[in-house]
């Protein structure tokens, strides 16, 4: 076992939000500064962290408690609460605890955890190139030892074994872009922490982890389970358009029509969905690639207009295809990027970024986020409680400047790449979409409990 999965081996054990004191954080920093290749940014990065530590130490030691709870400004950024070290806030329900289920999980902090990152990318083979930062040459690892924590409760501990045994003989499958890969090569690493034998883990056709493959499935041998990951960039069908179609349009996007590997995993036993990176001008009118509703193509429809009808069609679907008693559904909401000073053409940079925004970011998620938001409200009031839960992800992830592959998505050896052509929407590994799965374990867990409780009532009365 690895030396990372002992310090979470523990079951169900509840997070502490203040595991550590400032001194073990300075120590850290200390500790970790010399062997940082490049000095100057880890100075910089000292200078700033202690200045932060010793703020949070000052409010720690004179601060009212009052203030403490709503975290202290500092040039503008709150600082979280929980960064303080306070005992009084072990005193948090647990989520799974009894009434923890009304704590809004996303609704919360990024704090520093020395227990953090729950892996390594070099034991863990399942990620692609893309996302192995460190071994691409990024020198700072700071943005790997951060921990989300609700406000208003604590999360249950990351057990990979615990959520093996709950998929024994099940099926869990990612369905999106890249970033839902993204999010699928994280819990693939989280979960083979636990399996001392990695050769029991294999996909099921033999395929190797690269970029453009339609579909991958890895089998934890003895747990008889699977984790999937559909690629599926705009949930519906994307295809040739109709015949007698205007002159210049080369694809049709049905967005009446989900996308047709859809047999394949409408079954499976949870289902997380995202999308959204794709929904834009310069994936798809750019491309000559317009939208369809039944048989004509739409000329005039907007990217926006087009992205909450396939959003209705993905509801829609799910009701009608899905039976939500066995599937728990998720929908990953958008995860913001953080291109400064351009887009990923225009030399949009996120290189420099090492700290998360720690306080309340006034960020605008943008045109979808709003439509999707929309559709699902709406929706969600009219057919009952819809069955269909949100990961949303957008707010915490909007914090996360400093968790991008940014110029480190090439493979060891090749060197760093050009500060023009930055990667800052995808998430290093490990990193950021850890903690999307360590919320989308709580829920898991949460809807597991209601389950036993409901068949250890049915036998109750069997009896
Ligand atoms: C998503 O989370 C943010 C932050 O907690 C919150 O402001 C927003 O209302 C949430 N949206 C939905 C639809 O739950
Ligand atoms: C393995 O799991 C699948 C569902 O994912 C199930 O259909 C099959 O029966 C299981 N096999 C065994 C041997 O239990
Ligand atoms: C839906 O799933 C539940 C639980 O697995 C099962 O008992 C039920 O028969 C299923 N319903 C349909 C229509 O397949
Ligand atoms: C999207 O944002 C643009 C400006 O940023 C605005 O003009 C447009 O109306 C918005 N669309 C929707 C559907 O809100």
């Amino acid at each position: 076992m690895s030396e990372n999965n002992t310090n979470h081996g523990g079951s169900m054990q509840e997070q502490s939000p203040d595991k550590m004191t400032h001194q073990g954080f300075f120590k850290k920093i200390k500790r970790m500064s010399p062997l940082e290749p490049s000095l100057g940014i880890a100075r910089f990065l000292v200078v700033t962290l202690l200045f932060i530590g010793c703020f949070a130490y000052l409010d720690y030691r004179t601060a009212t408690r009052p203030l403490l709870n709503r975290g202290v400004s500092w040039l503008g950024h709150a600082i979280p609460a929980s960064a303080g070290g306070l005992s009084a806030e072990k005193q948090r329900l647990g989520f799974l605890d009894e009434g923890g289920d009304g704590c809004d999980i996303f609704d919360g902090n990024w704090v520093w955890d020395d227990g953090y990152p729950l892996y390594h990318s070099k034991d863990c083979s399942f990620i692609d190139p893309g996302f192995r930062c460190l071994e691409n040459g990024r020198p700072d690892s700071f943005f790997t030892k951060w921990r989300w924590q609700p406000k208003a409760c604590n999360l249950p501990r990351f057990d990979a074994k615990l959520v093996l045994e709950k998929l024994r003989n099940r099926r869990l499958a990612f369905v999106g872009d890249s970033l839902g890969r993204n999010q699928w090569e994280s819990l693939l690493c989280m979960l083979a922490s636990a399996v001392p034998d990695k050769s029991s883990i294999h996909e099921v056709n033999g395929s190797p982890i690269t970029k453009h493959m339609g579909f991958l499935s890895f089998m934890f041998k003895d747990y008889n389970c699977t984790i999937e990951y559909y690629r599926a960039p705009f949930l519906v069908h994307q295809g040739r358009p109709p015949a007698g179609s205007p002159k210049g349009v080369k694809l049709s996007l049905r967005v009446d029509v989900m996308d047709l590997s859809s047999p394949k995993w409408e079954n499976a036993d949870v289902l997380v969905f995202n999308s959204g990176h794709w929904w834009n001008y310069e994936k798809t009118i750019r491309e000559a690639c317009y939208f369809q509703e039944g048989k004509e193509i739409k000329m005039e429809m907007t990217v926006e207009t087009a992205y909450q009808k396939a959003i209705e069609t993905f509801i829609n679907w799910m009701h009608k295809k899905v039976n939500t008693s066995k599937t728990q559904v998720f929908f990953r909401t958008y995860a913001p990027v953080h291109y400064r000073g351009g887009d990923w053409r225009t030399g949009g940079s996120c290189h420099l970024e090492k700290l998360p925004d720690l306080g309340l970011l006034p960020v605008s998620s943008g045109n979808l986020s709003d439509v999707f938001f929309d559709v699902f409200s709406e929706r969600s009031s009219i057919s009952g409680s819809a069955n269909l839960e949100l990961l949303n992800v957008t707010d915490m992830a909007a914090r996360r400047k400093d968790g991008h592959a940014s110029i480190y998505y090439l493979e060891p050896g090749i060197g760093p790449a050009s500060i023009r052509r930055q990667d800052c929407s995808h998430w290093c590994l490990p990193g950021v979409p850890d903690s999307w799965n360590e919320l989308l374990y709580a829920l898991f867990l949460k809807r597991e409990q209601i389950r036993t409780q409901i068949q250890e009532n049915q036998k109750l009365r069997s009896d």
